[in-house]
């Protein structure tokens, strides 16, 4: 689909602006409430739930990662809490003190949830889960808007290049993640994020990281932006930069990239100018067709964004064996500030 540039700048723009909202608008990427297993009020697994979620609340800012194990089996709880690598503490604590919140209001009662959102994930469990991989549970978001079909093969092959080097960096270092650009044009940079949960080792990171851009053809081919997520690991690409630490020293720019400013329209007064609206479709990508072909099935999360009323992204909502799959659905020029989530049935 041949996107013409006004349009594509358009979306930058909203993308711009919807970034700015983001410091009060958290959205939720992935939720996953478990049914295999639930506790009742006042049990004891309650009790070391209760312990568990401020403990990792309060000293998950400090670092951007904390795990613990609460109370002694049959009732022990595991959990783990992680902010992105680019987030603040204020932001990661902000993230963070509405997640243990969440996920008890929309996992009632569950002996294992997982909420991630934009900048921050919370896991907890009765089993133990540090460094183990889920590989039934990867979703993507693609961006409406495909690269314009003359710097598509260009497009790919940097962006192969960048998530590469990124996940090379990302693995190898404690913090499990990543960022920079790369440029497909002279004049165009793409931007991307790579992070693992950090209980993963080098090796656990290295291949979940492959495995979401592996998956980024089912749900997001050729868009301009676009993430792939799993409850381990997260990549994100875009074509301005959408970091959060807007003090910190620009990414460094791969194979000789002039680094032109990103398209980043600035101030929140800029947005009022734009009238159009970003539909940013939510795909569920698969991880095992082979497996369940006659099972595939597509949730599919339509958010219609509207700059004069910014919406969060809504969450996909699961159990937690269920495996999803998913096509890229396109829509544009859509007028209108609703919100909408769209769920479609299941194909056989
Ligand atoms: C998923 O889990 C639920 C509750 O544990 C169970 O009833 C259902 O049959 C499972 N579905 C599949 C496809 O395994
Ligand atoms: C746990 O609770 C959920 C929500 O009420 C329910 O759907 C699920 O079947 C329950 N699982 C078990 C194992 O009882
Ligand atoms: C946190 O996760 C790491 C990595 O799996 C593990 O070695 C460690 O024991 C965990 N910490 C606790 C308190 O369970
Ligand atoms: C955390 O949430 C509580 C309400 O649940 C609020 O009073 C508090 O100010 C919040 N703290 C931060 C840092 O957002
Ligand atoms: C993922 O799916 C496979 C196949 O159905 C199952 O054996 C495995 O237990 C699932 N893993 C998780 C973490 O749910
Ligand atoms: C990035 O990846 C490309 C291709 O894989 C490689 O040639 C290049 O050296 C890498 N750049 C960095 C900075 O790692
Ligand atoms: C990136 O920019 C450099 C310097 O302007 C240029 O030589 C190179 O061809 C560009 N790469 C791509 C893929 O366009
Ligand atoms: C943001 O960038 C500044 C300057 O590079 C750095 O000192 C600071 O630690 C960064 N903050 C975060 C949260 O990465
Ligand atoms: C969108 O919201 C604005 C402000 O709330 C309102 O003035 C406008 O009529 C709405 N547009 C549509 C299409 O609903
Ligand atoms: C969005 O549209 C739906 C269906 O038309 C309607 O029920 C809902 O109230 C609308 N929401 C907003 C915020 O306008």
């Amino acid at each position: 689909m041949y996107v013409p540039r006004s349009s594509i700048m358009h979306l930058i723009i909203i993308c711009s602006c919807l970034l700015l909202f983001h410091n009060h608008v958290q959205a939720q990427l992935l939720q996953i409430c478990s049914n295999t297993a639930n506790y009742t009020s006042n049990s004891q697994f309650q009790t070391n739930l209760n312990l568990l979620l401020p403990s990792l609340l309060s000293n998950g800012p400090r670092d951007g990662f904390f795990n613990t194990t609460v109370g002694t089996s049959p009732d022990t709880v595991y959990g783990l809490v992680q902010c992105r690598g680019d987030a603040s503490t204020e932001d990661c604590r902000r993230c963070l003190n509405n997640s243990v919140v969440d996920v008890i209001r929309k996992c009632p009662n569950r002996k294992e949830a997982t909420l991630r959102y934009d900048l921050c994930i919370i896991r907890y469990s009765n089993t133990r889960f540090f460094s183990h991989v889920d590989s039934n549970n990867s979703r993507g978001i693609a961006n409406a808007a495909d690269v314009s079909e003359a710097d598509v093969n260009r497009f790919n092959r940097q962006l192969g290049n960048l998530f590469n080097n990124l996940s090379t960096a990302a693995a190898s270092v404690t913090t499990k993640f990543d960022l920079g650009s790369i440029n497909y044009t002279n004049l165009n940079d793409i931007y991307g994020l790579v992070t693992c949960t950090r209980d993963l080792s080098a090796t656990q990171c290295s291949s979940c990281l492959q495995r979401m851009v592996n998956l980024l053809p089912s749900c997001c081919e050729n868009s301009i932006g676009a993430q792939v997520f799993s409850p381990n690991c997260h990549i994100i690409y875009e074509l301005f930069s959408f970091f959060q630490n807007s003090s910190q020293s620009p990414p460094p720019a791969l194979q000789g990239s002039p680094s032109p400013p990103p398209p980043v329209q600035g101030t929140g007064n800029a947005c009022k100018f734009v009238n159009i609206v970003a539909i940013v479709v939510l795909a569920i990508v698969a991880e095992d067709v082979a497996r369940r072909p006659t099972m595939a099935s597509v949730v599919l999360m339509l958010n219609i964004y509207s700059v004069t009323i910014p919406l969060p992204t809504a969450p996909v909502s699961v159990s937690s064996n269920r495996t999803e799959l998913g096509g890229k659905i396109k829509e544009n020029g859509a007028s209108t500030n609703n919100s909408s989530q769209s769920v479609l049935p299941d194909h056989g």
